[in-house]
């Protein structure tokens, strides 16, 4: 069965691959983008999002543009992490495709309306979007049918502060605005959290780049490495491993440089097959709050296990899972339809390194 998916992202590396993953993905189909202020400025996640719609010669898609800065303090953006545009090394190719002319909030609210029950909602980056859309229509819980966030870090450090992630340190209030929400919410409508605690386990190296390209079909099937000089690019014959290869080498750049190896962490996509498929996460309930106080501590999640504030669970948060199935489960599907979209590319070399 297709599920209807609102994917609310701040395009990104791993974002994009989790758009690439359900633009693959038989059983999904988009009904709308809300690009959010994040890794990049609100407008250019739009940009990025077009330009990837286009390159996967998708469907016409609803994206529309998210508010410009976080509910109350001023916007925080992470190109360090994500590359000058938030794709990484990749240079994509400007869109012709038109952002919409309602707002983010607006199409969370108005989608969810005509769709009662139906549609499954995807955040990706911070909880801005999703708080306003709650402000106009505070029964979005209930008409969802089901919400994924990745964001949070519980029993693990954070990824931003010592005890934050990202998306929550972007718009503390946000978040605390959409877990608050949850309180209300029937427990088969929680929210399915994947927190660094289990994303920071989902870890793309570049024996999975080598293998998403032979799925493809893409030649030559290029090898990268800490020695690629930034300036190196892709030259694979599939346009969507070609972006792909030079967006996530950025990221393995920016996960070496802090330690973590060359390796990069698939929050994103990861959350975007937990939405499709649930029973690919071990989930726990707990009841989850913002931390908006503290000196070291704000944008804090701090979740409660035990039922010690006597407050009903707001959340599933992710506690287990199979990388190794859901790896196979994104190359087989990115893959596959990178090679559908772009059949018959021309056999050069059989493994190259950039060049
Ligand atoms: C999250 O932060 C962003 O930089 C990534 O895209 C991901 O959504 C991980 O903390
Ligand atoms: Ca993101």
């Amino acid at each position: 069965m297709r599920q209807r998916i609102i994917l609310d992202v701040d395009t990104g590396v791993d974002d994009s691959l989790a758009l690439l993953y359900l633009l693959a993905s038989p059983d999904a189909e988009i009904a709308g983008i809300a690009s959010t202020a994040g890794n990049v400025p609100a407008a250019q996640v739009a940009i990025n999002n077009l330009a990837w719609l286009e390159l996967a010669r998708a469907p016409e898609i609803e994206v529309a543009l998210g508010a410009a800065d976080p509910l109350e303090i001023p916007l925080r953006t992470t190109e360090d992490t994500h590359g000058p545009h938030g794709v990484g090394y990749a240079e994509l190719p400007t869109p012709i495709r038109r952002i919409s002319t309602r707002s983010a909030a607006q199409m969370w609210v108005d989608l969810v309306r005509r769709h009662p029950g139906e549609l499954v909602g995807l955040c990706t980056g911070p909880l801005t979007n999703l708080a306003l859309a709650l402000r106009e229509e505070p029964d979005l819980p209930r008409l969802l049918r089901r919400l994924v966030i990745m964001g949070g870090a519980f029993n693990h450090p954070g990824n931003t502060t010592p005890t934050t992630e990202w998306n929550i340190h972007v718009d503390p209030e946000a978040a605390k605005v959409v877990f608050d929400a949850f309180s209300f919410a029937p427990p088969d409508r929680r929210p399915i959290v994947c927190a660094l605690d289990i994303t920071e386990s989902i870890e793309m190296r570049p024996t999975h780049l080598i293998r998403l390209a032979e799925r493809a079909g893409s030649h030559p099937i290029e090898t990268v490495s800490p020695a690629d000089p930034p300036e190196a690019r892709s030259v694979a014959s599939n346009p969507i491993i070609r972006h792909l290869t030079d967006a996530v080498r950025f990221y393995f750049d920016f996960h070496d440089g802090y330690d973590l190896g060359y390796l990069a962490h698939m929050h994103d996509p990861f959350a975007a097959a937990v939405a499709l498929d649930p029973a690919l996460a071990r989930t726990r309930p707990a009841t989850v709050d913002i931390e908006l106080e503290g000196a070291l501590t704000r944008a804090t999640t701090v979740a409660d296990w035990a039922g010690i504030w006597g407050r009903p669970p707001n959340a599933d948060i992710v506690v287990g899972t199979d990388p190794v199935r859901f790896f196979d489960r994104m190359i087989a599907r990115i893959g596959d339809h990178a090679r559908a979209l772009y059949p018959g590319q021309p056999v050069g070399d059989p493994v190259t390194r950039l060049r």
